[in-house]
C-alpha cells in the first residue's frame, strides 16, 4: 500500500525539498502555512482527521532568530505549543511523526562534539521554543523522530549561502564572522534522509510500532564543521559561476562587529553517530554536499 505523508510548513526549505524528494514514492499532501497554520489546532486536528496520514513531516517552524526575540509567545505557539499536539495526535491516530529541531539548543561552550544525551541551554528565544517543542513531543511520549540539524541552506530561499552568492555579484569586498563554527547542512540531504526513513519505518513490520521503537532525538547535520567565514569561501570557490563575481576580497570579523542583539551559540558540533548506528543514516560531508547544491 503507498505511504500517505502529510508535510506541514511545505513552503520552507526543508518542507517543500522533503514533498520534492516525498512524491517520488509517497503519496503526498504538502500545506504551505496559507493552506494550513498548524497554531489553528482545530484545522490541524480536521486535517488529521480527514486524510489519515501514515506520516507527518514537520516542516513548519518559526525560524526568524532575530524576530523571535521580541516575539518569544508567538515563536512557542509555532515551535512548541503546536508541536505538543502535533505529538499528542501522533500517538492518538497512530501515525509517525518528523519534526526537526536545532544545534541552537545548546550554548556551544562544550570543546568535543555535543551528543544527544547532553544537557541543552539554549542562548536565545528561538533555541528555547525549540527546545520546548522537543519537550512537548517527549512527555506526549509521542512517536516521532526529533531531527536536531543545524545551518540548513538550499537554492530556493533566503540563507546564508544564497546570500554569499548574491553579495559576491553585487559588492567588491563582502565581510564575514570567523567566530561563529557549526555544520552546513543542504536541505535536499535532509530531505532525502527523511524519504529514506520514511520508508524503512513505515515498511517495517507493524508499521507503527516502528515509529514507537525507534522515537527519540537524533542529530543529523552535514559531516564536518566549519566556520561561517569558511563556507563563504567554499561558496565563493565552488560556485560554477565565478565569471559573475564582482567580488575580491572576503574580510574575516568577529560577531560583535555584527551588532546582532541576538545571542548565538559560538561553535557546535553535533555528533551524528547516534543516527548512523541506529537508524543506519548519515548526510554527506558538507563540502561535497555544497558543491552538489551549486551545480544545481
Ligand atoms: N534554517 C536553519 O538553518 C535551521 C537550522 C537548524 C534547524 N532548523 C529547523 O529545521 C526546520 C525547517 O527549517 P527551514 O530552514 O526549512 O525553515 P524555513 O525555510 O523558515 O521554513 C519554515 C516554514 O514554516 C512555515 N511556518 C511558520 N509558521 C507556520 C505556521 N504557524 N503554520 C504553518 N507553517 C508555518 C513558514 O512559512 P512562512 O515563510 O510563510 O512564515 C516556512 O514556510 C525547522 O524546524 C527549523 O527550526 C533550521
Amino acid at each position: 500500500m503507498t505511504m500517505r505523508v502529510l508535510v506541514l510548513g511545505a513552503g520552507g526549505q526543508v518542507g517543500f525539498e522533503c514533498a520534492a524528494v516525498l512524491r517520488l514514492t509517497a503519496e503526498v499532501l504538502a500545506l504551505t502555512r496559507g493552506q494550513l497554520d498548524i497554531t489553528d489546532s482545530d484545522a490541524l486536528i480536521a486535517m488529521l482527521q480527514n486524510w489519515q496520514p501514515d506520516v507527518v513531516v514537520n516542516g513548519a517552524a518559526y525560524t526568524n532568530v532575530q524576530e523571535a526575540e521580541a516575539k518569544e509567545a508567538q515563536a512557542h505557539a509555532v515551535n512548541a505549543r503546536a508541536v505538543g499536539i502535533l505529538g499528542e495526535q501522533a500517538k492518538k491516530r497512530r501515525f509517525g511523526l518528523i519534526h526537526f529541531s536545532t544545534d541552537y539548543v545548546f550554548d556551544g561552550r562544550k570543546d568535543g562534539a555535543y551528543e544527544e544525551g547532553d544537557t541543552p541551554c539554549p542562548l536565545n528565544a528561538y533555541g528555547r521554543t525549540k527546545l520546548e517543542g522537543e519537550r512537548a513531543l517527549i512527555e506526549a511520549d509521542a512517536p516521532a523522530l526529533i531531527l536536531r540539524t543545524a545551518w540548513v541552506y538550499g537554492m530556493r530561499t533566503h540563507n546564508f549561502v544564497s546570500t554569499i552568492l548574491r553579495l559576491a555579484r553585487s559588492r567588491p569586498v563582502v565581510s564575514v564572522v570567523t567566530d561563529q563554527r557549526g555544520n552546513p547542512t543542504f536541505c535536499r540531504d535532509l530531505a532525502e534522509a527523511v524519504a529514506l526513513l520514511s520508508s524503512r519505518l513505515q515498511g517495517q513490520r507493524g508499521g507503527f510500532e516502528a515509529w514507537r521503537a525507534w522515537r527519540g532525538v537524533y542529530h543529523l547535520a552535514g559531516q564536518g564543521m566549519c566556520s561561517r567565514f569558511e563556507l563563504a569561501q567554499a561558496v565563493l570557490s565552488l560556485d560554477p559561476r565565478r565569471s559573475e563575481h564582482l567580488v575580491r576580497h572576503i574580510v574575516p570579523i568577529t560577531s560583535p562587529e555584527l551588532a546582532s542583539s541576538v545571542c548565538r551559540p559560538e561553535r557546535v558540533n553535533l555528533n551524528t553517530n547516534l543516527a548512523f548506528e541506529r537508524l543506519g543514516i548519515r548526510l554527506p560531508p558538507w563540502r561535497m554536499s555544497l558543491q552538489r547544491a551549486l551545480a544545481g
